[in-house]
């Protein structure tokens, strides 16, 4: 079996991240998962959150997984929550614990961030990732709901004639809860305040 390594994610690997993502977050399999899952998405996710986002690579050089997560902290609240936003190992890879790997390697620096609780989020019928989370440890199951309204004929409440309303991919982001906030890491907040 080839070793494969886990380390942070840089600039070169986004194309074959994307790449990976696209495989694995199909819209026949899981359609939300692959709305959200965009070259903003991750773009995005690495311009802010570039110390929580890791990748596997092969011994050969070939991007075989990766895990992008962001630390939320929350006013008024004690807890901060290391979120995996996405977490992905190509199919040829798995059953190798390169999962595992990655989401060891993601808590630690959650932990050193000052995370006291993990969260992540899938499709309900990801029975896959559930059983992987499981294993982890993870419990405390919700169930979050999903409805969709096809605006293909949506006239504008405003009635300025402007007719559909078009969206594209990414140009409002919310991450892939719908309501994910995404806070920059203590120390690129720090940098900011100065
Ligand atoms: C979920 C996923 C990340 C797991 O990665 P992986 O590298 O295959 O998993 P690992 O080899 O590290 O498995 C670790 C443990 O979880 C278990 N596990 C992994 N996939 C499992 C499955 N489908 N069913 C049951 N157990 C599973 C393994 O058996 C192993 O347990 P063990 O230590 O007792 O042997 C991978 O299957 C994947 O990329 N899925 C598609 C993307 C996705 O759904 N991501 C999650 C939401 S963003």
């Amino acid at each position: 079996m080839a070793a494969v390594t886990i380390r942070e994610m840089e600039l070169e690997d986004l194309p074959p991240v994307y790449a990976l993502g696209e495989r694995l977050f199909t819209s026949e399999r899981w359609p939300n998962l692959y709305r959200t899952w965009d070259v903003y998405e991750l773009v995005d996710m690495f311009s802010s959150d570039s110390e929580t986002c890791l990748v596997a690579e092969s011994k050969a050089g070939r991007i075989v997984g990766f895990a992008l997560g962001t630390v939320i902290e929350k006013r008024r609240s004690a807890w901060t929550y290391g979120y995996i936003v996405w977490l992905g190992v190509d199919r040829k890879h798995s059953g190798r614990k390169v999962g595992q790997r990655l989401l060891a390697k993601l808590t630690e620096l959650f932990v050193e961030q000052g995370a006291r609780l993990l969260l992540v989020d899938t499709d309900s019928k990801n029975e896959a990732a559930l059983r992987f989370f499981r294993k982890q440890g993870f419990g405390h199951r919700r169930e979050h709901v999903y409805l969709t309204k096809n605006l293909t004929h949506h006239e504008s409440d405003a009635g300025d004639g402007k007719g559909a309303a078009k969206r594209r991919s990414g140009d409002k982001r919310q991450g892939k809860a719908g309501k994910s906030k995404r806070k920059r890491s203590p120390a690129k907040r720090r940098k900011r305040e100065k």
